[in-house]
């Protein structure tokens, strides 16, 4: 885009509705601060002092008193309040909410790159290739310190913190080019941690995916799974000793104390790295840490492959 852009693009299925609240923040926000500043000049001028007035001034009987004025400015600024905590909310509850048949991207962030890797084992970095109309959900992990993912044109941000995951999803509606932000300060080259996305037409995308197959997330820490020798706990037969894994992910699993964990991203990031955490009810905690021998990139594939042992319909 030529000139100085004011504004970001239109781009994703949530813009619009972010926008409006923004438009309804500044907008509220901008007419309290006219307001007050116009009543403060008024009253700074017809309420100076001036010689005659000194007197009644100091005078505490003076002052006056309107209970009517005071509940009028608590309930109308907190009905206010009220409207805009009840709109952010529920835009941030549904644009919480992944859509299904969403395409899995996974991202390392690290100083001072984006990584970035398709199903299909295609990998990028600092740039990210989309189909328009196609949700993308992306899982996220940083290698160092906190990063944030931001595209301005899709109105998503998400910080990326070490040692967790992190989802976003978007689904972008127009074809084009747009800006990709670190926009968390993370050390020298923070300014230099941008990239692009790239939404392309449907077909295009194929084409441009189609061109490098790799190996899958899902594959790759298949291997992993056995190098690693996970699997002689992990499978079926007499060896099994550990939980087994498949159909797991998305739901419940029974602890050992009686509570409840959901099997997802970080509770297995977890059980690698920290097994002892939360032992499945009825295993014995045999499980050793695999704390420094995983990168998180590592870690990424094995979740990749441990939720492709549960059916798409199931997660
Ligand atoms: Cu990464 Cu700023």
């Amino acid at each position: 885009m030529i000139g100085f852009p004011l504004f970001p693009e239109v781009a994703s299925t949530v813009a619009t509705g972010v926008d409006r609240l923004y438009f309804f923040l500044t907008g509220v926000t901008g007419f309290f601060t006219v307001l007050i500043f116009l009543f403060i000049f008024y009253f700074a001028v017809r309420y100076r002092r001036r010689p005659d007035r000194v007197a009644e001034q100091l005078n505490p009987d003076a002052e006056h008193k309107s209970i009517g004025l005071e509940i009028a400015w608590s309930v109308i600024p907190f009905m206010i309040t009220l409207v805009m905590f009840t709109w952010g909310s529920s835009l941030y509850m549904a644009n919480s909410r992944v859509p299904d048949q969403a395409m899995d991207v996974y991202v390392v962030g690290r100083q001072w790159m984006w990584k970035i890797q398709h199903p299909n084992g295609r990998r990028e970095i600092n740039e990210l290739h989309v189909p328009v109309g196609q949700p993308v959900k992306l899982t996220m992990a940083s290698q160092d310190v906190i990063h944030s993912f931001f595209i301005p044109a899709f109105r998503v941000k998400q910080d990326v913190v070490p040692g967790r995951y992190v989802t976003m999803w978007f689904q972008p509606t127009r074809a084009g080019e747009y800006h990709l932000f670190c926009a968390e300060y993370c050390g020298t080259y923070h300014s230099g941690m941008i990239g692009r996305v790239v939404v392309m037409e449907p077909e295009d995308f194929q084409n441009w995916l189609g061109g490098v197959t790799g190996e899958s997330p899902a594959q790759t820490g298949e291997k992993l799974f056995s190098e690693l020798n996970c699997v002689d706990c992990h499978a079926t037969g007499a060896r099994q000793r550990c939980p087994q894994l498949g159909g797991l992910y998305g739901s419940d699993v029974l602890l050992e104390d009686g509570s409840k964990a959901k099997f997802d991203e970080n509770y297995i990031r977890e059980s690698i790295i920290n097994p002892n955490a939360k032992i499945v009810k009825g295993y014995p905690p045999v499980m050793p840490t695999y704390r420094g021998q995983v990168s998180e990139e590592q870690i990424l594939h094995l979740i990749a492959y441990i939720r492709s042992l549960t059916p798409e319909k199931q997660q």
